[in-house]
C-alpha cells in the first residue's frame, strides 16, 4: 500500500516538474516580437546580365510592379520547372493582353541541398532579373521563414504566395483576383495604387475536395486531418477552413502588417498569419481552387503532425498570456 502511494506521489512530482519546466520554456524562450535574421548575402540577388549581385528592395520602398509571386522552394529541382512554366505561361499571356501589366517572380530557396538554385537561376537568366529573382537562403528557415524573407524583398502592389510543387492550377489566380476585387471594391489590375494601400487577404481552398479524398485516404490520415481541423478551429482560426493551402493573395499593406508579426517559421505559419488577420479584422475570404496531389510531399507524417500540434498550441498560449506581442507600425 505504502509503495503504491509513494509511486503516485513520485509520478505527481514528476508531472508538476515537467509542467513548470514547460511553462518556463514557453515564457522565457523567445522575445515578444519576432527576431528576423538575414545575412548580407541574403539581401542580394544575382543578375546574370551584369554578373553582379544587386540588393533587393524593401517593403517600405513602395510598390513598383502590379503583382509579385513568391515561391518558397526546398529541394524542388524536379517540381519547380513545370510549376514555373505554368506560371510564366499565364503571366506572359496576360502581359501580352494588357501592356501595362507588370509582375515579378521571387523564388526563395530555403537552404536547398539539391540543384533548386541552379534551376531557378536558369530562368532568371532567360527572362531577366527584372522578372525573375532568386533569394538563396542558407541555412534553412522553414516555409514560413522563407515566405517572409521573400515578401520582404518584393515590389508588388499585390502579392501571391504559391507553393513550388505546382499542386494548384496557376490560372486559378484569376479566381483569387476576382475575390480580391470583391473584398476591396477595386480592381488592382487597373488601380494598383488604391488596392496596395487597402487590407485584404484571399485564401485558396481545397476544402471542397475533402469529401472525395475522404474515401481514398486511410482511416489514420482522415483522423489526423479532422483532429488538425478541430485544433485549428478551437485554438486559432475560425473563419477559414483550409488554412494550409499554399496559394494566397495579399495586398501589399496586409503583407507588411502580417509578416512583420509572425513568430512561427515552420508549417504552422499559415495559421498564425490567419490568426493575426482575424485579430486585425482584415477582410478575409476563401476561394475554391483546383488541386492535384503531386508526388514528393515534404510532410513526414507523424513527426510533422506533432510539430504542427505543438506550434498550434504555442500560438494559442503565447498570445493568450501575452508572451507574444504584435506591432501595428509597419517595419
Ligand atoms: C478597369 O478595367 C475594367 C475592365 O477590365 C473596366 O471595365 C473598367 O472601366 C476599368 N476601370 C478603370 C478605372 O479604368
Ligand atoms: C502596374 O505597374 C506599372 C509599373 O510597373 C504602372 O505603371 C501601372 O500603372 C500599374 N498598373 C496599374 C493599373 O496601376
Ligand atoms: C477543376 O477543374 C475541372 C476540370 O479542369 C473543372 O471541371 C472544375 O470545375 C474545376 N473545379 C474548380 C473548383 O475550379
Amino acid at each position: 500500500m505504502d509503495s503504491i502511494f509513494l509511486l503516485i506521489l513520485c509520478a505527481f512530482g514528476i508531472f508538476i516538474f515537467l509542467i513548470s519546466l514547460f511553462l518556463c520554456l514557453v515564457l522565457y524562450n523567445n522575445s515578444s516580437y519576432p527576431v528576423i535574421k538575414r545575412s548580407d548575402k541574403e539581401k542580394h540577388f544575382y543578375d546574370a546580365k551584369t554578373k553582379e549581385s544587386i540588393a533587393f528592395p524593401s517593403l517600405s520602398d513602395g510598390w513598383s510592379v502590379n503583382l509579385s509571386v513568391i515561391i518558397p522552394a526546398f529541394d524542388e529541382e524536379n517540381r519547380l520547372k513545370p510549376m514555373l512554366d505554368e506560371a510564366l505561361e499565364f503571366l506572359e499571356k496576360r502581359r501580352n493582353e494588357r501592356n501595362t501589366f507588370t509582375y515579378e517572380i521571387i523564388i526563395v530557396s530555403d537552404g536547398s541541398r539539391d540543384r533548386t538554385v541552379d534551376v531557378a537561376l536558369k530562368y532568371s537568366e532567360k527572362y531577366g532579373s527584372h522578372l525573375i529573382r532568386v533569394l538563396d537562403l542558407k541555412p534553412n528557415r522553414g516555409k514560413g521563414g522563407a515566405v517572409r524573407l521573400g515578401v520582404m524583398s518584393c515590389r508588388g502592389a499585390v502579392v501571391l504566395f504559391a507553393d513550388a510543387d505546382g499542386a494548384t492550377k496557376f490560372s486559378d489566380l484569376s479566381k483569387l483576383e476576382h475575390s480580391l476585387k470583391t473584398l476591396t471594391k477595386h480592381d488592382y489590375l487597373n488601380e494598383s495604387d488604391i488596392v496596395s494601400e487597402m487590407n485584404a487577404l484571399v485564401c485558396g481552398s481545397r476544402s471542397h475536395l475533402e469529401e472525395e479524398s475522404l474515401a481514398t485516404r486511410s482511416f489514420f490520415r482522415n483522423l489526423l486531418m479532422h483532429g488538425f481541423h478541430f485544433l485549428v478551429w478551437s485554438l486559432a482560426v475560425r473563419s477559414i477552413r483550409d488554412t494550409q493551402c499554399g496559394f494566397k493573395l495579399f495586398t501589399r499593406r496586409t503583407v507588411e502588417l502580417l509578416f512583420s508579426n509572425i513568430h512561427v517559421e515552420r508549417w504552422a505559419f499559415d495559421v498564425e498569419l490567419l490568426y493575426l488577420a482575424e485579430m486585425f479584422n482584415i477582410p478575409l475570404c476563401e476561394v475554391a481552387v483546383n488541386w492535384t496531389e503531386i508526388e514528393g510531399s515534404k510532410i513526414t507524417p507523424v513527426l510533422s503532425w506533432i510539430q504542427m500540434g505543438k506550434d498550434l498550441f504555442m500560438i494559442w498560449l503565447k498570445y493568450k498570456i501575452g508572451a507574444w506581442k504584435v506591432s501595428t507600425k509597419s517595419s
